[in-house]
């Protein structure tokens, strides 16, 4: 991939790249809606991800380029960034960040010719908005000469999310890109923000069934959800859900929805809890009951899944070799993530590929995918 982007970097530009960096997808493993209720959340970091290479202009200017998309887009160092629309929204992301830099108190680079290169698949629920957030901040401030504490780069990837893209996250997806080690999961106590990695056991594998399908309200679904949880809260007199119990939600007279809502978050905390206190034990089979337990959840009592995560989800756990399989992320469709044992194999998520094209019509795609390391500078 760093050839590839080097090479294109030159024939764009003229020259080499004086930086490279790279942030990887993820997958969020279990922490359903917990990030932005307090709570904790686990989630991997995946082998592939954003890469971007980045030298600096002295005349002021910033160009803005992708491998993934057409636009180019050219914009003075000296005004304020402002939303791009269109073709050239994905500049939205490079520009949140440099957005969001002096308010973490962290200088912010001038004119520098930009290119994004990606190798993570579209769409398909992996979070290549936190990788490109991630890669960028690391560009930008390695253009400007100083380096930055990972906590504080994640915080202002999401800050760029949050306040500039204009989706209402938590830390889950910037969190994980940032911290992200091979052969491990990410837990993050998303009330400091406190980040820790857990070893994953040997063995495992992650297949991700993408079925391209997406709610059409999906991003209004997302804020309605987060709000019905701050609902909750109120009602509870928590200020957010990790500081609710499984009885105060209980014995309250919550609204049908709001009840539902705080629970699935109460019960999801513990499950996440539990994972990582199976995980340490080695106990994978457990582990797969948590990750099942989480998505049927989210289908009964968040309300995020869908019929066709739902199959996804039957299909696989149907099989001996699948530990555990749930939605993977914000839901309202999207993509089903499978832990298995080595055993499964190709001719199996075929399988389960075939008869859900057999019953929707359409085929999902099929990723098989390890863990990787968090966001870095190559060069
Ligand atoms: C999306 C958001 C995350 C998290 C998940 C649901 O991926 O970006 O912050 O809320 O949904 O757990």
């Amino acid at each position: 991939m760093k050839d590839h982007l080097v090479a294109q970097f030159a024939a764009r530009f003229g020259r080499p790249p004086e930086i490279v960096t790279r942030a990887p997808g993820r997958i969020e493993f279990i922490g359903n809606h917990t990030d932005y209720n307090g709570g904790p959340v686990l989630g991997a970091a995946i082998d592939r991800g954003i890469w971007v290479a980045l030298a600096r202009r002295d005349d002021g200017v910033r160009v803005f380029a992708s491998d993934q998309r057409p636009a180019v887009v050219k914009l003075p160092a000296t005004t304020a960034p402002a939303r791009q629309t269109g073709d050239a929204s994905w500049v939205n992301y490079p520009l949140g960040v440099l957005a969001a830099l002096p308010v973490f108190g962290l200088p912010v680079p001038g004119g520098f010719d930009y290119l994004a290169a990606s190798d993570l698949p579209p769409g398909a629920g992996l979070s290549s908005s936190a990788a490109i957030e991630l890669a960028s901040a690391l560009a930008f401030v390695a253009a400007t000469g100083t380096t930055v504490e990972r906590g504080v780069l994640v915080q202002a990837a999401r800050h760029a999310e949050n306040h500039f893209v204009g989706v209402p996250c938590g830390i889950l997806d910037q969190g994980v890109s940032g911290f992200g080690r091979r052969d491990h999961l990410v837990y993050i106590d998303c009330r400091g923000p406190r980040f820790e990695t857990v070893p994953l056991p040997a063995g495992v594998q992650f297949r991700i069934f993408n079925t391209h399908t997406k709610h059409a309200l999906v991003d209004g679904l997302y804020a309605a959800r987060h709000r019905e949880c701050l609902a909750a809260a109120a009602a509870l007199g928590v200020a957010q859900l990790v500081d609710a119990t499984a009885a105060q939600v209980t014995a309250a007279a919550l609204p049908p929805v709001e009840a539902r809502r705080a629970r699935h978050v109460v019960d999801e905390i513990a499950r996440v809890g539990a994972t990582v206190a199976a995980l340490r034990a080695g106990d994978l089979a457990a582990v797969g009951r948590l990750l099942t337990a989480s998505h049927e959840s989210s289908r009964t009592l968040f309300e995020n899944s869908t019929a066709e995560l739902d199959f996804l989800v039957a299909a696989l756990t149907a099989s001996p070799h699948v530990y555990g399989a749930r939605l993977t992320g914000g839901g309202f469709g999207g993509a089903v993530m499978a832990l298995t044992t080595a055993e499964f194999g190709a001719a199996d998520a075929e399988a389960v590929a075939a008869a859900y094209a057999a019953r929707f019509g359409t085929r999902p795609d099929i990723l098989e995918t390890r863990t990787g390391d968090g966001a870095e500078r190559i060069s």
